[in-house]
């Protein structure tokens, strides 16, 4: 039975908020993220939809919410105790005790799903929901609405089907006093967990166990989880940009790129960092990695309300495409993507690549304060480009997680190294 260590006001804030937004005729229905089973009676690792915390806090699987604007407003349907289960697997809220610890106005055992749901339709025809978290429910949900034909002939039906994701994300993309303490903190938290993999690097370790030291930092510091499947990728390993097989072993001259994130309260952080796996950069190595870095600084000066995501984005290509042609790497605009092959950065919050409604090439898409993101640029050289020798197979990413302020920003990262001297003296002390 797990409580969020966080008050439950702000949950029930966010659902008040919610409901009032909607019109008498409309419904918000959320489900659960399903148990997912990796064999007949073992779980993968359980983790609750993003939706659905966000208007919840509530942890456990077979759940489902409904929110509208007629009293009672917001409905929760959870399983039922159930003692033999509840041995194996850990105690269930179970109704009553999810009503009050969870603040709803309703719950009810969600084996009444359907017939409960049926009676809270009337008079509602819009109906917000998001298809494919959980197909289970997808069904009933689609079952109800046959149903409620045959039941209520005289209802006004068909529905309108509404994508809840919209609705929703526009709250979750500005972030409260609280979602950014949270943020912050998973950004601390990550910060030492990086700089223990530095002080650990060397030639002969592998990126697995690398992997290990920031998870088993991650964890003594009491974070739950990673906010994504971690990267270790030495030497060639950066240019694949979402390298999870971290079985290598680090190469003496290789540079070693870690983009790795802890998880705090269900709140993600994202950083990368990119190091020579020996503690020394060559001077091709620091020719590159300098510019990546001056890139970063550019765009992190760039970040502000009032400017669109789109316009940072094309700043990057421009930088980095400068400073390619400087170093003879790239002729002509157009080949850029061979060197930057993704955008400047993404919103962070309850999901690493947070909310859904970013389209990247959507302009109209203007940063505001409160917003938290990140701020990401690489450069990678295959061995295959035309390109000078000397810089061949290098990768290169370093990111950080930046609020957006009234003012400008605040690098919530600020804290883990990222100059030359600085990651190389960090290292040399280990
Ligand atoms: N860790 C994935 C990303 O940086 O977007
Ligand atoms: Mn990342
Ligand atoms: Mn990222």
């Amino acid at each position: 039975m797990k409580i969020p260590q966080c008050s439950m006001d702000i949950f029930k804030k966010r659902r008040d908020e919610l409901i009032s937004s909607l019109k008498d005729n409309e419904m918000i229905i959320l489900s659960s993220q399903p148990l997912y089973l990796r064999q007949h009676d073992v779980a993968f690792p359980y983790r609750q939809d993003s939706f659905f915390y966000y208007l919840t806090g509530f942890e456990e699987s077979n759940s489902c919410l409904v929110l509208r604007k007629k009293s009672p407003s917001s409905i929760l349907f959870v399983q039922k105790n159930d003692p033999e289960r509840e041995l194996w697997d850990g105690a269930l809220f179970g109704p009553d005790r999810a009503k009050s610890t969870f603040l709803m106005d309703a719950c009810v055992d969600v084996e009444e799903f359907q017939d409960t749901l049926l009676s809270l339709l009337e008079n509602i025809t819009n109906i917000y929901r998001i298809r494919s978290v959980n197909k289970v429910f997808d069904h009933e949900l689609d079952q109800v609405f046959v149903e409620q034909k045959a039941k209520y002939p005289d209802r006004r039906t068909p529905y309108r089907f509404l994508d809840a994701r919209d609705l929703i994300s526009k709250r979750r993309m500005i972030k409260s006093e609280f979602e950014i303490k949270q943020i912050r903190k998973a950004c601390q938290i990550s910060t030492l967990a990086h700089t223990q993999v530095m002080k650990a690097c060397k030639p002969g370790v592998t990126e697995r166990h690398l992997h290990g030291i920031f998870i088993q930092s991650l964890m003594s510091q009491q974070a739950v989880r990673e906010s994504y499947g971690g990267i270790f990728a030495s030497g060639d390993h950066a240019l694949v940009l979402h390298y999870m097989d971290n079985a290598d072993t680090c190469q003496d001259g290789d540079l070693m790129l870690v983009d790795a994130g802890a998880e705090w309260e269900y709140y993600a952080s994202d950083l990368t960092r990119t190091f020579p796996v020996n503690g020394k950069f060559s001077a091709e190595q620091k020719i590159i990695y300098n510019h990546v870095l001056n890139v970063q600084k550019e765009l992190i000066q760039a970040v502000r309300p009032g400017v669109t995501h789109r316009s940072i984005n094309t700043k990057a290509l421009e930088l980095i495409f400068a400073v390619l042609k400087q170093e003879g790497v790239i002729k002509n605009k157009k080949d850029i993507r061979t060197f930057y092959p993704h955008g400047f950065g993404h919103l962070l919050g309850l999901d690493v690549h947070d909310v859904y409604c970013l389209d990247e090439d959507d302009a109209t898409f203007t940063l505001q304060a409160g917003m938290t993101l990140t701020v990401e640029p690489g450069i990678y050289i295959p061995r295959s480009a035309e390109v000078p020798e000397k810089f061949k197979g290098i990768g290169i990413r370093i990111e950080d997680n930046v609020l957006v302020t009234e003012t400008g920003s605040e690098v919530l990262s600020c804290h883990l190294p990222k100059e030359v001297d600085e990651i190389e003296s960090l290292m040399a002390k280990s």
